[in-house]
């Protein structure tokens, strides 16, 4: 039934970009059907390509055999159209579509492949299933919506190739099979044939690589990067995703701010025709944990963090004045508006804040009419419960939600959780706002209770801040590092930091973090011995790609921006991989696969 295409059939242009000045040409068509309808004498086909919609016209003026075709096609089957284009007649334009007011008088029509009925319609905003539009992902890019996202990531790429190239930027491949070096999340290790028993990992970023091309002299690197990390998935992460993989020598923080600020500035201009206004501002990581209870706050609402430690440390109620006690602290938020929320609704913020192993969230509802109830005020004092809420500012109509825990980080995890969530919930944040800041002075070691050990907050190159040096023997926690994020709307868009060049300080920081100079030698040998040989120094910033487009498109989920994206365990539901392997294979890999029930 299908047809072959000749070389006389040359696509004059894409469906979409035909207008009433075609009118009179004739063209050639290619695409998909979109729909058929039949209307007795008369058939109209859509066509559809990635540009949009043209109505193919058939009636009694058409070649019988033509006509004939027309009345077999089914929604999705590929055509290859050749006619005349004509003003529509009266009353059938269609004012919807850029193409509304023209048609295609057909010709000549050839099926090029029939199509099956497909398990979804392929329209615009579909609601169904992700998990039916991952397995059929090559019709779910079909849609019209998916297909404009791929395109933007695509415009948005060449920008960016575009502005680095400008700045004096060069790209540079680095290796996909690296050693396995742990930079923070788990690997995804690649067997060797020829080596058995070793493994390559696959980069969880070129981090490595691209510290010494600056030792090479490269000066400005530059790559989209695919970087794999083998790390539990949420809206925001997927196993494999891309980096904008930036390092600069002779540089020092602010060169690497003001850089990236000129991307931005150039990003929204280009792609979204906006301004921003430069410089963006900064935040130390103390002050937006202090005040938002997190390193990524979102600026586009309020709600901000009171420590309320100070006016509930001798209280009767011991969930408040133990938390104190134990060293952590009572800390609120008072949300505008937030009265008009039902009982219901609060009990559920109750549920939400224990998922940030809160133990509990007491709130005041202070109503509308001035009426007041609340789960705490009754263990309270009169003169606690007037304190608080002259420090949360309180006013008719707000709810105030606080914390109290042994653990400040579990205090602010629940209270920048809670924020953010309840914002969403009222529905408070306008789309199309941006609010874009950078967090400086990170701390540069994250202590883990569960190892007692240190980890690098960012990574283990990164520079401690000179007036902290001292304190990396005596007290390394209190350390901070010469790092700095951009956020933008609550997400931390992209990281950085300007690196360690002296091995002496290197050698330092692979100790606290616990490893014995034998341990550095065999795992970072080749990076001291490089820095011996004259290392400038240098810093870099990556930001994720993936959540820049999707930022920029305003859109939650990274998949949508990811043409063959990974689901929340990892797989991929169209080619199903990951896939066992045959015995073949790993003999030649000279791995055996420990059955789980053994
Ligand atoms: P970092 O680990 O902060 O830094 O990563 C940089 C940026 O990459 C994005 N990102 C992710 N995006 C999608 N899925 C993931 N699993 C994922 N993980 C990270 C984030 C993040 O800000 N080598 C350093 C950069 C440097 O110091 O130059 C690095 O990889 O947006
Ligand atoms: P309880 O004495 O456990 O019944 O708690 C009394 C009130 O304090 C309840 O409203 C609890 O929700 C609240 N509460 C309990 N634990 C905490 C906590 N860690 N932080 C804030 N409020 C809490």
């Amino acid at each position: 039934m299908a047809e072959l295409l000749s070389k006389n059939d040359k696509r004059t242009k894409y469906c979409g970009e035909f207008s009433t000045a075609d009118i009179g040409s004739s063209v050639c068509v290619m695409g998909w059907a979109q729909k058929q309808r039949d209307l007795g004498g008369l058939i109209f086909i859509d066509l559809r390509d990635r540009s949009g919609i043209i109505q193919l016209a058939f009636d009694e003026n058409t070649p019988e055999e033509v006509y004939k075709s027309a009345f077999k096609v089914r929604s999705e089957f590929v055509l290859c159209a050749k006619g005349v284009v004509r003003a529509r007649g009266e009353g059938a334009v269609n004012k919807n579509i850029p193409t509304g007011e023209i048609e295609i008088a057909v010709n000549e029509l050839k099926i090029l492949s029939a199509a099956a009925t497909p398990p979804f319609a392929i329209v615009e905003n579909s609601d169904v299933k992700a998990e039916l539009r991952l397995k059929h992902r090559y019709l779910d890019l079909r849609r019209p919506d998916m297909q404009s996202r791929i395109i933007a990531r695509s415009k948005i790429a060449k920008i960016t190739r575009d502005y680095f190239e400008e700045q004096g930027f060069i790209e540079i491949e680095t290796p996909n099979l690296v050693k396995p070096t742990p930079e923070g999340a788990r690997d995804y290790l690649v067997p060797s044939r020829v080596h058995p028993g070793s493994f390559y990992a696959l980069p969880q970023s070129p981090q490595l690589y691209k510290q010494l091309l600056m030792l090479s002299g490269f000066d400005r690197y530059l790559q989209i990067a695919r970087c794999y990390r083998d790390e539990d998935l949420r809206a925001d992460r997927q196993p494999e995703f891309t980096q904008i993989d930036e390092e600069l020598s002779f540089v020092t923080q602010d060169d690497v701010i003001e850089i990236n600020e000129g991307f931005l500035k150039r990003v929204f201009k280009e792609f979204l025709g906006r301004d921003i206004e430069l410089p963006l501002p900064r935040m130390t990581y103390a002050e937006a944990m202090e005040r938002f209870g997190s390193d990524k706050p979102d600026l586009r609402f309020g709600y901000e963090l009171k420590n309320l430690s100070e006016i509930v440390k001798n209280s009767e109620f011991k969930v408040f004045s133990g938390a104190v006690e134990a060293g952590g602290s009572v800390r609120a938020i008072n949300i505008d508006g937030g009265a008009r929320m039902s009982r219901k609704e609060i009990d559920s913020l109750v549920e939400f804040v224990k998922t940030y192993r809160a133990k509990g969230l007491a709130w005041y509802k202070y109503a509308e009419d001035g009426t007041f109830s609340s789960s705490y005020a009754k263990f309270l004092t009169d003169d606690e419960n007037k304190a608080i809420l002259d420090a949360m500012n309180a006013k008719p109509g707000d709810l105030i939600l606080i914390v109290a825990d042994a653990k400040n980080n579990v205090v602010f995890d629940s209270l920048g959780a809670l924020r953010r969530e309840i914002a969403f919930r009222l529905n408070v944040i306008k789309p199309g706002d941006f609010k874009m800041l950078w967090i400086t002075e990170f701390p540069l070691l994250e202590y883990d209770d569960e190892d007692g050990r240190f980890y690098a907050k960012h990574h283990p190159f990164t520079m401690p801040m000179e007036e902290d040096l001292e304190y990396l023997d005596t007290d390394p926690g209190r350390v901070r590092a010469i790092a700095y994020d951009i956020v933008i709307n609550g997400t931390e868009a992209g990281g950085g930091s300007v690196r360690i060049n002296i091995p002496e300080i290197q050698q330092k920081m692979f100790s606290v973090l616990g490893m014995e100079k034998e341990e550095y030698e065999e795992k970072f040998g080749f990076l001291l011995e490089a820095y011996r040989y004259g290392a400038p120094p240098h810093a870099g910033l990556a930001f994720g790609f993936d959540r820049l487009v999707s930022l920029l498109l305003e859109i939650e989920d990274i998949r949508d921006v990811i043409a063959f994206p990974k689901v929340q365990n990892a797989s991929e539901l169209m080619t199903g991989a990951p896939a066992p392997t045959d015995m073949k294979a790993l003999n030649e890999l000279s791995i055996a696969v420990v059955n789980e029930e053994e």
